[in-house]
């Protein structure tokens, strides 16, 4: 009966504790920089694309998305003529409450006659059966001030359209 190879070794070329710590040692190290290696070589499947903008986007979105309405000065704003069809035209345009009719220049002249800015005035604060901005709190100062200046206009008078608020600014 013979004996296998291992047993007639010497104990092979670890023969010492000191030796023994070295060895596993450096599998360690060995270990660590092999796979260390490999992440540099080949990223994570996952961080395949992680800087692509929409990988980005996704890994930063918010949880609740903010949906921004535009702003006062952003919004186009209407012109005299779209804010009187929207808005004054219900009661100037057949004269409801007393209203003065639009284009009728007797009716007009009177209040013409205190100034575009009495008239304005008026109009954005309102007076008797006459609302506020006609009613509408959504139109801006100069809305109202451009509707103003179409009705007037169409009615007698010869206003200038007032600037607009950018302009006013400067
Ligand atoms: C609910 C009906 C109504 C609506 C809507 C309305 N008006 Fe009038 N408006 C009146 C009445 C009534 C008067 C007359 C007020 C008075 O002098 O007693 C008047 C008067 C006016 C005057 C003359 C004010 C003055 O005394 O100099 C102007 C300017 C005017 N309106 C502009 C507008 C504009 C601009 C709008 C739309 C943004 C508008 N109105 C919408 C009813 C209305």
């Amino acid at each position: 009966m013979s004996t296998t190879p291992d047993q007639t070794e010497d104990g092979g070329f670890i023969k010492t504790p000191k030796q023994l710590f070295t060895v596993v040692a450096l599998l360690i190290v060995g270990v660590v920089a092999v796979f260390l290696a490999i992440n540099i070589i080949v990223p994570p499947a996952s961080s395949g694309d992680a800087h692509n903008p929409e990988a980005v986007e996704s890994r930063i979105a918010p949880v609740a998305r903010l949906v921004l309405v535009p702003t006062e000065s952003e919004r186009v704003l209407k012109t005299g003529e779209e804010v009187y069809k929207s808005t004054c035209s219900s009661c100037h345009a057949a004269g409801v409450s007393g209203a003065p009719i639009f284009g009728n220049v007797d009716a007009w002249q009177p209040f013409i006659a205190t100034g575009f800015e009495e008239m304005l005035n008026v109009a954005l604060h309102g007076k008797n059966a006459m609302p506020a901005k006609g009613g509408n709190p959504t139109l801006s100062d100069y809305e109202v001030a451009r509707a103003v200046v179409y009705i007037a206009n169409n009615s007698g008078a010869s206003f200038e359209e007032p600037a607009a608020p950018e302009a006013a600014a400067d």
